[in-house]
């Protein structure tokens, strides 16, 4: 049992890039579990309304908003979180989940390429943290889960990305040993590939193949978001008191970028 007993289920979620992908089976698995749940986008204003509507329809008794939020900007961080506290009164869970890449060899990469990449990847995550840890101190409950990449090893043609994925393995366990005796678990989720836009936009046909070819799973395959989700609200409830400062892969046993 966790000691505060204000930390009790329901638990409240705030989720970064919830309108779309991984972040969406986030919202709808947290929302399925009975939490309460704020998640913000960026761009897709329509996604993000189809996302509460239908958490509206699937669970009528629990909170689910959308903020509009550009992660990368830390004065619209400050901004946003504390309409979230007003809103919500507090967070308990916190998932950095939304990412982009922009994928170019090294020698092509523009400043732009470079910079978008580590300020929405990397930046974001630290700009969000900063502004909900004194919440989560507070009541000396938390659970922050950063959602990683296999690219942590390298990425041809996209080294922007693994290097804000790189970096936030390192910034997760700096909050795990900051954090952890004051009750903030901290830790992070590999994904391998998953059916989205982002890999859709961006993955090879061949990649597909490879993953499919070689995915130590019954007919090799990709994986589906509600399997990365339930994941993650694992981490968020009381069976995960004890795992702080872990990389957490959700790959299938293939976790391999090329
Ligand atoms: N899909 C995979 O196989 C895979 C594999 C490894 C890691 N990941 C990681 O998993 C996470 C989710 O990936 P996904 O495939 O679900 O991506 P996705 O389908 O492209 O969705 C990205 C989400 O992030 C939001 N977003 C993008 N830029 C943002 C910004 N600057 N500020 C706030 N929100 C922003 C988007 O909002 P809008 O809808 O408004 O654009 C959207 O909700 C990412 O961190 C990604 O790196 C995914």
């Amino acid at each position: 049992m966790n000691s505060d007993p204000s930390a009790k289920n329901p638990l409240t979620y705030f989720v970064t890039g919830g309108s779309r992908g991984l972040g969406a089976g986030i919202v709808a698995q947290a929302l399925a579990e009975g939490h309460d749940v704020a998640f913000s986008y960026v761009n897709n204003k329509e996604a993000a309304d189809g996302v509460v509507r239908q958490a509206r329809a699937s669970r009528p008794d629990r909170r689910c908003k959308a903020y509009r939020l550009d992660v990368s900007r830390s004065a619209e961080v400050e901004t946003v979180i504390d309409r979230g506290l007003d809103d919500f009164d507090h967070i308990d869970v916190l998932v950095n989940n939304a990412g982009i890449n922009r994928n170019n060899l090294v020698a092509s990469m523009t400043d732009e390429e470079w910079e978008e990449v580590i300020r929405t990847n990397l930046s974001g995550p630290f700009y969000v943290c900063r502004q909900v840890l004194p919440t989560m101190l507070s009541r000396r409950f938390g659970r922050i889960i950063n959602i990683s990449s296999i690219q942590i090893d390298g990425g041809s043609g996209a080294a922007n990305y693994a290097a804000s994925k790189s970096g936030l393995h390192g910034f997760t366990r700096s909050l795990a040993k900051e954090y952890g005796r004051r009750g903030i678990n901290s830790n992070v989720v590999v994904p391998g590939f998953f059916e989205t836009d982002m890999t859709q936009e961006t993955m090879a046909p061949q990649l597909k193949e490879f993953w499919n070819m070689f995915c130590p799973l019954p007919g090799g395959r990709m994986g589906k978001s509600h399997e990365l989700a339930r994941v993650v609200t694992f981490l968020a409830s009381e069976g995960a008191d004890y795992i702080n400062g872990q990389v957490i892969h959700v790959t299938g046993g293939l976790d391999t970028s090329i």
